[in-house]
């Protein structure tokens, strides 16, 4: 696990899309797994936090000839109860916030049906989709407060698979800022287990601002435990944790991360 500690919000920004774009132009040849003509398998989370993110692919996109033409993507999560075409709905929010941006082709977009008849076979469904695809290279993730990733809320099983979950009081609060009232949000939603997201190749934990310190100092500092199911990523060979200062002011050994950042091998690479 690699905490890197940078200077705002943009640096975090464009840190992140530095790691996205590596994987989107690396050499298909060097991937084994994935099906012939297609590149990376983006993992990608909605939310507040990777919007700059996407800002920043977008541009790049736009002004350096980024190509997600052959990319797919998968979402994280999806909540139950409403139609993806709602506003709210994550499908919805990545195409407004990514897709529509660039020359990713919608229909290799994924996220779980919350509106499924059948929302255990579609929970089975999405992760043999994942499977599939050859699975996720770059799983981008936010945390929440109350140190979920996914919607995998505190007392998640460590191996679990894409199911559903049940949002806390504090989620749903913390959430209803996209939503005309707070009753609004929905209680369940279907999500990536956390055994499903460990399958990632590279996870890319991203948080920013005071409100995510505790969880940050949780997840990187505190034991691994379903309690903190960000913790998980403690356990994973590849996990990259991009923050700001504000995210990163309750981390006891914030003085190591940074001079080990400082002094990284020029060829070490996220
Ligand atoms: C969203 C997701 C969640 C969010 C988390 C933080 O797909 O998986 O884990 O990343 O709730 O949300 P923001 O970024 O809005 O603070």
């Amino acid at each position: 696990m690699e905490i890197v500690i940078l200077d705002g919000v943009d640096a975090v920004d464009r840190t992140a899309a530095d790691i996205v774009e590596r994987v989107v132009r690396a050499d298909p040849a060097a991937n084994p797994g994935r099906s012939a003509g297609s590149t990376a398998v983006l993992g990608l989370a909605t939310g507040s936090t990777p919007v700059g993110t996407y800002r920043e692919l977008a541009r790049r996109h736009r002004e350096d000839g980024l190509s997600f033409a052959r990319c797919r993507a998968f979402l994280l999560d999806e909540y139950i109860g409403l139609s993806k075409t709602a506003e709210q709905s994550y499908f919805s929010f990545i195409r407004q916030n990514f897709v529509d941006h660039v020359d990713l082709d919608d229909a290799a977009v994924f996220s779980p049906d919350g509106d499924a008849d059948d929302i255990a076979a579609e929970a089975q469904r999405y992760d043999a989709a994942i499977a599939a695809a050859g699975g996720i290279d770059v799983q981008i993730l936010g945390i929440g407060t109350d140190g979920h990733i996914g919607f995998n809320e505190p007392g998640s099983s460590l191996r679990s698979r894409t199911r559903v979950k049940t949002l806390t009081e504090q989620t749903r609060v913390d959430n209803a800022r996209f939503f005309d009232s707070p009753e609004d949000v929905p209680h369940h939603v279907l999500t990536q287990g956390l055994g499903t997201i460990d399958e990632a190749r590279h996870l890319v934990l991203i948080a920013t601002g005071e409100s995510k310190a505790d969880a940050v100092a949780a997840a990187v500092e505190g034991p691994l435990t379903a309690f903190c199911p960000a913790s998980t990523i403690q356990w994973h060979p590849h996990a990259t944790v991009l923050l700001d200062e504000a995210a990163a002011s309750s981390l006891a050994l914030a003085e190591y991360y940074r001079y080990a950042y400082a002094n990284k091998p020029r060829w070490q690479h996220l």
